[in-house]
């Protein structure tokens, strides 16, 4: 069933990989991610990508992965933090199965993400970087499901995006 996926958004450094793999774990899912699918049929890694061809093309090599998402079923998908954020796109991830975000606290994500780096959208001002989560805050809002993760750890999430689908599900059915 396409609709049966698991889909997390938010912004860099939200937690979506870590808490995707932990997530699949507990329920014995397969793990993806839109941008390790990126990597794997470009042969470059983002940085390079952005670095030689920009971001543009960046984009577009994310809408076929978009494509190449519906042919998923029962899995956890992590996105990147970009793909929900254009016209049309979060209808798509809606009907791939339930969408959840990952809202966490604006520094805090930052910081995760620069500690790991490789984020060639981080490289702009603070204020531009700011600017950019609040444009894409009304898409990820559009997620069947939000989580607070301010203060919690990897576990604790986890945990909470279960208690969510398990009330989403029974809300549905
Ligand atoms: C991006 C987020 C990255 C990656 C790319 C662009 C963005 O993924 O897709 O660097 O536009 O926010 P993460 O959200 O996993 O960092």
């Amino acid at each position: 069933m396409a609709g049966d996926n698991i889909v997390l958004v938010g912004f860099m450094g939200a937690g979506k990989s870590v808490c995707g793999r932990l997530l699949a774990r507990r329920l014995g899912r397969c793990f993806v991610e839109t941008d390790d699918m990126i990597v794997s049929r470009d042969g470059r890694s983002i940085p390079e990508i952005f670095r030689a061809d920009g971001e543009d093309v960046f984009r577009r090599l994310e809408a076929e992965t978009v494509e190449a998402l519906r042919l998923k079923s029962g899995d956890v998908i992590a996105t990147g933090g970009g793909l929900p954020c254009r016209e049309g796109r979060m209808d798509v991830l809606r009907a791939l199965g339930t969408v959840v975000w990952l809202r966490g606290d604006l520094p805090v994500q930052l910081e995760r993400a620069s500690r790991f780096g490789g984020r060639p959208m981080l490289d702009r001002s603070p204020a531009d970087v700011e600017g950019l989560y609040r444009s894409r805050e009304p898409y990820y809002r559009r997620a069947h499901v939000t989580i607070d993760t301010a203060g919690l750890g990897v576990d604790q999430v986890v945990a909470r995006v279960l208690a969510a689908l398990r009330e989403n599900h029974a809300a549905r059915v």
